[in-house]
């Protein structure tokens, strides 16, 4: 039997630009997917000192799966380049319904980087019209999120995993930045439409109604004429905790 001790970790911010705000560290995520639906989670590692190994855990049956094992259903698949392994979940049941961990290991020693409790639902209470967008340099994109009736009056949220910067509906304040606009129709639905778009906002962003979250991909690609960019440099963020 192997004891698990938990050791919350503090989470460390960089804030370099205006117009974020951020969770705490520790927030709860619930992931919610309609019955007999796929979804897949990306799960980051640090990029100047990627792990040795890295695994998804599932709570339901103890099981770890290592990225890029012959695993299909979960498949946990490898992204250096990208310094983050995705885990897609398809025809996902009641039963699926529990708590999952993306954890890396280093000398033995087992850190788990992100957790979510899967919610498997006829009705999901957060999903999105499509998961995975993809726009060009300097155009826009935008992104239709749906919420269930319960979750008209609670925040609605669009967030960056890699540094968990977020957007909330309805901030007027100067603080929010004007590349990415949030309008929500305050019955079952907003939308976030993303202007001016850099290669380095390609990644993984979710949207939010209080605690239930969707992820989805945005993919940006070069202009075909290579004209020039100017990359800015990201803040970044970890909240994680260790387990041994
Ligand atoms: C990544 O690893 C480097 C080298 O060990 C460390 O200095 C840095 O703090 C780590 N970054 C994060 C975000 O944990
Ligand atoms: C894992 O698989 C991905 C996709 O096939 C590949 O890009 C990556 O290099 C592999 N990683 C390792 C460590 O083999
Ligand atoms: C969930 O139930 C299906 C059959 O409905 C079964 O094949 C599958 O192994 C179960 N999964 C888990 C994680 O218990
Ligand atoms: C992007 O959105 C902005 C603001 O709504 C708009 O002014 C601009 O024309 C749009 N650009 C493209 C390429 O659609
Ligand atoms: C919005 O963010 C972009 C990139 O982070 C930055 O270049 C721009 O100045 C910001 N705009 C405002 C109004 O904060």
């Amino acid at each position: 039997m192997v004891a698990y001790i938990k050791v919350f970790y503090i989470s460390i911010g960089f804030w370099l630009f205006l117009g974020v705000e951020c969770y705490s560290g520790g927030s709860y995520h619930v992931l919610t997917i309609k019955t007999g639906g796929s979804v897949t989670i990306p799960c980051h590692y640090n990029e100047t000192n990627p792990p040795q190994k890295k695994y998804w855990y599932s709570d339901i049956d103890k099981s770890k799966i290592y990225t890029n094992t012959s695993e299909e259903n979960p498949s946990v698949i490898d992204h250096p380049d990208q310094s983050l392994f995705t885990v897609t979940m398809r025809n996902l049941q009641n039963n699926h319904t529990g708590d999952y961990s993306c954890v890396v290991e280093t000398d033995g020693l087992s850190t788990i980087t992100y957790d979510l409790h899967l919610r498997v639902q006829s009705a999901p209470d957060v999903s999105v019209v499509s998961s995975s967008v993809s726009g060009h340099e300097g155009g826009n994109v935008s992104v239709q999120c749906s919420y269930s009736s319960r979750y008209q009056n609670h925040p609605k949220q669009w967030c960056r995993y890699k540094d968990q910067r977020c957007y909330t509906v309805g901030r007027t304040d100067t603080s929010q930045n004007s590349s990415v606009q949030i309008s929500d129709d305050g019955r079952s639905s907003f939308t976030v439409l993303m202007t001016g778009l850099r290669l380095s906002d390609s990644g993984w962003f979710f949207c939010s109604a209080r605690e239930a979250m969707n992820p989805v991909q945005l993919t940006v690609e070069a202009e075909p004429d290579g004209v020039s960019v100017c990359h800015r440099t990201r803040d970044f963020s970890t909240s994680t905790r260790k387990i041994r």
